[in-house]
């Protein structure tokens, strides 16, 4: 089954890797590219977007979006892991193309209503592209064929927070929005990416694949992978963005469960992802009004990683 995608993402070198899929497999129709700050100031993620595009030989349009949250001030961008340039510090070529002219939200909402049904909206970054999209066009809930985020944690804990991730945290308001709408949502969060570990040998396989691409790909993983293992004790790295492509193109590698979800929105616990599952009792039922979503819950991570070095080596 193939599918036609707008990939929402702040690159940052797993967007940059998840990218690469959306540009490279044969499954999917990668209809645009809509930015937001996150792991990068969003100038920088606009501009890697359109590079990636380019090195792939391959014209999208990509549209800029948030450069910050909907309501708390913005978190200062995570060098420390991304590099400042969101792809490792390493050296970058320019870029030629420019940026859609329309918002991120006009973009989401122009492509989905050109083909109502048809459209999958990928987020791997905080989510408020997406937040504003509802707000241009509240019906898009009913237009889109499927919602799928890279974000969140249902038993496993945060990674910025004990309890939050990052893309729930660095715009709670938004996620609150999107993950409470009612369309048909999955959330693959930390729970699945982090059984996932792509090694320094799967890397160099997509490497020797990709070209121009591989390149950028293997350089700017070399940085990411420094951060993992000073600082987590893990050798290789979580390619959570690619995940979400995973779950959408191998769904049989994971296993899910239905249920309700709201976002905390302020105080200790601000990105923490609640999950309550379809029919489960709570002692009032005021987390179970939200609409059914699907969450991951467990996944063969190995399969995954030798997926995407399959699709991209
Ligand atoms: O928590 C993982 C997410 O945050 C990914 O989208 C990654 O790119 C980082 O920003
Ligand atoms: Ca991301």
């Amino acid at each position: 089954m193939s599918h036609s995608i707008i990939f929402d993402t702040d690159p940052g070198v797993d967007d940059a890797q998840a990218i690469a899929i959306a540009l490279r497999h044969p499954e999917i129709e990668l209809l645009g590219m809509t930015t937001t700050y996150g792991n990068v100031d969003i100038e920088t993620a606009t501009h890697n977007a359109l590079l990636l595009s380019e090195l792939a030989e391959r014209d999208i349009p990509v549209a800029q979006g948030a450069a910050g949250p909907m309501v708390k001030p913005r978190h200062p961008a995570p060098a420390h892991i991304h590099g400042a340039n969101g792809l490792g510090n390493i050296e970058l070529p320019g870029v030629k193309g420019v940026k859609d002219p329309r918002s991120a939200a006009q973009f989401i909402v122009d492509t989905v209503n050109e083909r109502p049904g048809e459209v999958t909206l990928v987020a791997v970054g905080p989510v408020g592209n997406l937040a504003a999209a509802l707000q241009l066009d509240p019906d898009l809930t009913g237009k889109v064929r499927q919602v799928v985020i890279m974000g969140g944690s249902i038993r496993e804990g945060g990674n910025v927070t004990p309890v939050a991730e990052a893309n729930m945290f660095n715009d709670p308001h938004a996620a609150q929005r999107v993950l409470t709408a009612d369309w048909p949502l999955t959330l693959v969060g930390l729970d699945v990416t982090h059984r996932c570990v792509l090694s320094q040998a799967h890397m160099a396989r997509i490497e020797a694949g990709q070209g121009a691409l591989g390149k950028v790909l293997a350089g700017s993983y070399a940085f990411y992978r420094d951060f993992y293992r000073e600082f987590l004790g893990i050798d290789g790295c979580c390619p959570h963005d690619s995940c979400a492509l995973a779950w959408l193109l191998r769904p049989d590698l994971f296993t899910t469960a239905p249920g309700h979800l709201t976002v905390v929105t302020e105080g200790m616990a601000e990105g923490q992802t609640i999950f309550a599952p379809e029919g489960r009792g709570f002692i009032v039922d005021r987390w179970s009004q939200t609409p059914l979503v699907e969450v991951c819950l467990e996944v063969d991570g190995d399969a995954v990683v030798e997926w995407i070095a399959d699709t991209l080596g």
